[in-house]
């Protein structure tokens, strides 16, 4: 097997709409991984890789090995697993598993998303966004965490829901953004929401608040 990937491009594809011999690889790549190496015999196989709605995402080697994987469910609710998270042991460290969840996250970035985590990963899943959702547990043995990821909203959406009946999911968000400067907002401050942005543009626009020419607007007036 060779640990170099294929240039790491990331595959995804339904269940029925896999090859035998990936599907195969994949699920070879989950038992070596969960069952062998993390010494935990469980049942690895539960029967919802058959669900019409569940996603694989996974990248290979040059010479046809699943290097990693991943696998995204749909819970009845409406609700995205991720889960089954794994890199070959030799292909570790390359970033492989940050692409796939780069492109999981991505594909669902507009609902709720949840996945098991087993703890020394947390960190990890913290930096897409999860933040965790009740306390430590065992699972098959192994400490486990709870993380929940909200869905992230077009910038703009309660401007799209009031004056269109466009849905706020087809927004495009980067057009919608650059538009902001014309409503008095120059910057965004990492980590608002899109909540916040639209509480300040209210502001500017109701009350002639405006932003410091370069300055942080949360420091010129309270939302
Ligand atoms: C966890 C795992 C999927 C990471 O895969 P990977 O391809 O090596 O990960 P990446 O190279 O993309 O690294 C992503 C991040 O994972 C974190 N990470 C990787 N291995 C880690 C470890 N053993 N402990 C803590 N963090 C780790 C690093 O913080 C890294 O962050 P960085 O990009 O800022 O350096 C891999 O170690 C694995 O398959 N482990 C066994 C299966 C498992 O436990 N899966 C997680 C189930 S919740």
């Amino acid at each position: 097997m060779t640990l170099q990937p294929l240039a790491t491009a990331v595959h995804r594809a339904y269940t029925a709409d896999l090859d035998a011999g990936d599907f195969y690889r994949m699920l070879r790549l989950r038992v070596d991984v969960f069952v062998v190496e993390q010494e935990c015999p469980y049942p690895e196989l539960d029967g919802r890789d058959l669900e019409e709605t569940t996603r694989h995402f996974w990248i290979d080697s040059a010479d046809g090995y699943v290097l990693g994987y991943l696998r995204l469910l749909e819970d009845p609710d409406g609700t995205y697993r991720i889960g089954r998270v794994c890199t070959a042991k030799g292909a570790r460290g390359l970033g492989l598993a940050r692409k796939l969840m780069r492109a999981a996250v991505a594909e669902v970035q507009h609902s709720p998303v949840v996945l098991a985590a087993q703890t020394y990963a947390a960190d990890f899943y913290r930096t897409f966004g999860f933040v965790e959702d009740g306390d430590e547990y065992l699972e098959d043995g192994i400490p486990h965490i709870d993380m929940r990821r909200e869905p992230r909203r077009p910038l703009c959406a309660g401007r799209f829901r009031a004056k269109s009946a466009t849905p706020p999911e087809a927004a495009p968000g980067p057009a919608c953004a650059e538009r902001l400067p014309e409503r008095g907002l120059n910057h965004v401050p990492a980590g608002w929401s899109a909540d916040r942005v639209l509480r300040r543009c209210t502001l500017i626009r109701t009350q002639g608040v405006r932003q410091e020419a370069g300055g942080n607007p949360a420091r010129s007036a309270p939302l």
